[in-house]
């Protein structure tokens, strides 16, 4: 089975490196000639990987097409393209819905959408996807965790709760940040603030709805260091105030609702 990218940007190289340096993938790949240096590169990593100039070619030549442009720029991009019956696409474009993608990629017939995050490199990380094509499905379980979406508004909304994702990068720079001007030195706070949330994503991931709930309370002794910041956090409202940015966010995927 052939696959080709159209558009190497960072989420395709995370893909790509999870499929081959992770999944140990060792069909072709294909990737257009964009974003030189990165195309240059994994073509240099991986034996399997090959650059081609054109993405008609490249579409040519594919089994599974992945759309991985930016959503300003997928309209242009398709328009040009011929697809097959048998082609299978899978769309990583925000915001761009199944009813339309079906349209401008006739005949083809399989199309899903999906929402891989950077972690797919190592393998790990959830990937939504919508609808749940069985063979996708499958070729995914090796890449992270797939979640299998039966609706497609479902679906934006964890699109637009992937916005998160700058702000979680933060937390954990800002807590090094914060212990370093207490006096600790760089690659100590580095060390302990990536430590510590590796560590604790870990009982996340192993927790289910009504665990994850519980797991802030877990942590509380009455009088204790983690009660008092948790509840002078509460008192600021600092989890609220990220509802109206999500908010925001949701409604640009969602322009019609
Ligand atoms: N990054 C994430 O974590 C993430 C997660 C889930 C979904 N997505 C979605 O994935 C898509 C790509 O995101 P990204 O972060 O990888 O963006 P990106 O780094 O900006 O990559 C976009 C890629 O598209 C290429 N491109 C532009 N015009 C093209 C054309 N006419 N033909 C072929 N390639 C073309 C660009 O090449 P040049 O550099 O040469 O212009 C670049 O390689 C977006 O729609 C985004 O919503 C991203």
């Amino acid at each position: 089975m052939k696959i080709g990218f159209i558009g190497t940007g960072g989420i395709s190289e995370a893909m790509i490196r999870g499929m081959v340096g992770h999944a140990g993938h060792r069909d072709p790949i294909l990737i257009s000639r964009r974003s030189a240096k990165r195309s240059a590169r994994l073509a240099e990593d991986f034996q399997n990987v090959t650059v081609l100039d054109h993405n008609q070619e490249l579409v040519d030549q594919s089994d599974w097409v992945v759309l991985a442009i930016l959503p300003g720029q997928a309209e242009g991009v398709i328009r040009e393209l011929k697809f097959r019956p048998s082609h299978t696409v899978i769309s990583l474009v925000a915001g761009l819905e199944l009813e339309s993608l079906s349209e401008q990629l006739a005949p083809a017939q399989e199309i899903c959408r999906l929402i891989p995050l950077p972690p797919i490199e190592y393998g790990v990380g959830p990937i939504p996807l919508f609808p749940c094509l069985e063979k996708v499905a499958e070729f995914l379980g090796h890449l992270g965790t797939v979640i299998p979406v039966d609706d497609e508004s479902c679906f934006t909304v964890f699109s637009a709760s992937s916005a998160l994702m700058a702000n979680f990068f933060e937390s954990t720079a800002w807590q090094a940040r914060w212990m370093e001007e207490q006096g600790v030195p760089p690659d100590e706070a580095a060390r302990y603030a990536s430590s510590f949330t590796a560590g604790l994503t870990a009982l996340t991931t192993r927790s289910d709805a009504e665990q994850l709930q519980a797991l802030s309370r877990e942590c509380l002794t009455v009088g204790g260091l983690n009660e008092h910041v948790l509840n002078e956090s509460l008192q600021a409202e600092w989890f609220d105030r990220i509802r109206l940015p999500l908010d925001q966010v949701l409604a640009r995927l969602r322009p019609d609702v």
